[in-house]
């Protein structure tokens, strides 16, 4: 690792963060080298493939990878980059398959990873080349995480549990079907995927929870586009959370989740006034979910980002989504939609219109946040421009350690989450090791702290 210092890009005490990180070529490079080969990246959802030969090429940073299962059920993640010369043996979005076959040479491989057919083996390789050592390229450290596949670069890492620490109940409520049941979720429709110039890190940072960037969405709430829309209920989403205790929280591993605790007793709020299937549906499941967790089903979700690049809308409109790097100014975007497996096809149907409203390059809601971020990097990353710090002081030393939850929490509108996220970014940046990167020694997270 390089002794290269990122001490200045962040001061924490004074919540000062540098222009630069957004915007250097050479910082990127560095994320590239030092950042995405260590951390835990969502890759997909198992549902995607469900079958023997099924495939989804996703990516990893900035590489190519697919993700498959193999004639054992087994799931597979692959560098898409034959061993060959390196061109992609997989060339397509989705499908199935019985082999990749790499369009350059012909090389192939077999779902399971391992070099099968190469022409005019017997004449040009034998003797030469060993098939067995020449295989795809796997990440040492894969997790199916109910459903989520996450793949790791580094050897070294800690499992995905160590990882997630306690940030995995929050992940959770987005996993977890609408009744408090484990896990049951799928990718539904299609993956929504475009680009946006902006460096990945600000949709990362908006999505720990940037609750004071609500006015610009003043206008979607105003027509009123959540799944009441037609009815008497304006905004976005429904009021579930509207008499709940809000919880800003990160953790030492650099995640970020803003979640809610609702009121003891409260009853379910109507959210689908204008289709009583719907809403019959939800309020079951809100039922059970009461009658399953008991008092920890008060905690209630909203978005979230596990460190560095995947975050999750938790509960309206539920989403995993990846803010890939593409380059120091642009970030391509991954949506993928969650639904209940086994919730009926009217939900679905339901939630797919609501979900395409809300989100995506189309989004109401989205272009907002898209309008934000693409004119903020145009009048930032000039020469002057990058010469003065953004201002990170929002709620400065308002947080304490574990209260009421696990975490470093905050309890009003704050920017301890970005401030945590970059803490962490910085060690990765500088080639920590796994104790720092994990935070284990880091003073914030300590329950002194006040
Ligand atoms: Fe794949 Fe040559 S690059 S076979
Ligand atoms: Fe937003």
């Amino acid at each position: 690792m390089s002794g290269k210092t990122y001490e200045h890009y962040v001061d924490l005490k004074k919540g000062l963060v540098s222009r630069d990180m957004f915007f250097q070529e050479g910082v990127y490079r560095d994320e590239l080298e030092k950042l995405f080969p260590r951390v835990w990246q969502f890759v997909g959802h198992e549902s995607q493939i469900p079958n023997p030969g099924d495939y989804f090429a996703s990516r990893m940073g900035e590489e190519s990878v697919i993700l498959c299962r193999d004639k054992k059920q087994q799931i597979h993640v692959f560098l898409n980059s034959c061993r060959h010369r390196g061109m992609k043996v997989c060339l397509y979005d989705e499908g199935n398959t019985s082999l990749f076959t790499c369009p350059y040479h012909a090389w192939s491989y077999t779902l399971d990873g391992k070099l099968q057919g190469v022409p005019m083996y017997k004449t040009i390789y034998e003797g030469c080349m060993e098939k067995a050592d020449w295989g795809l390229i796997e990440p040492p450290k894969l997790c199916n995480y109910k459903g989520t596949i996450w793949a790791n670069w580094d050897p070294e890492a800690p499992d995905f549990l160590a990882y997630l620490g306690d940030a995995k109940e929050h992940l959770d409520l987005a996993l977890d079907c609408r009744d408090g049941r484990e896990g049951g979720s799928e990718v539904f429709g299609g993956i929504t995927k475009w680009i946006i110039p902006c460096n990945w890190k600000f949709p990362a940072e908006n999505f720990m929870g940037d609750t004071y960037h609500n006015v610009s969405h003043k206008s979607v709430d105003l027509i009123g586009i959540g799944p009441s829309a037609k009815a008497d209920v304006k905004g976005r989403r429904d009021n579930e959370l509207e008499h709940a205790k809000h919880l800003w929280i990160n953790f030492p591993q650099g995640h970020g989740v803003h979640s809610a605790i609702m009121p003891e007793g409260q009853e379910y709020v109507e959210s689908f006034k204008d289709n009583p299937e719907v809403e019959a549906y939800f309020r079951q499941c809100f039922e059970e979910r009461r009658k399953r967790l008991g008092d920890k089903s008060r905690l209630r979700p909203f978005v979230g980002t596990i460190f560095p690049n995947t975050s999750f809308h938790g509960n309206q409109p539920r989403s995993i989504f990846v803010w890939h790097p593409h380059g120091p100014d642009s970030v391509e975007v991954w949506r993928f939609f969650l639904v209940d497996k086994d919730a009926p096809p009217a939900v679905k149907d339901f939630l797919r219109h609501y979900y395409m409203r809300y989100s995506g390059p189309a989004g109401m809601t989205e272009q907002d946040d898209m309008e934000n971020w693409n004119y903020a990097t145009a009048a930032s990353r000039g020469t002057i421009a990058r010469r003065y710090p953004y201002n990170y002081q929002q709620s400065l030393g308002k947080s304490a350690v574990n209260d009421p939850v696990p975490g470093n929490v905050c309890l009003q509108v704050g920017e301890e989450n970005p401030r945590a996220l970059y803490n962490r970014w910085r060690d990765y940046m500088e080639g920590k090791d796994w104790d720092d990167l994990l935070g284990k020694n880091d003073p914030m997270y300590q329950p002194t702290q006040g």
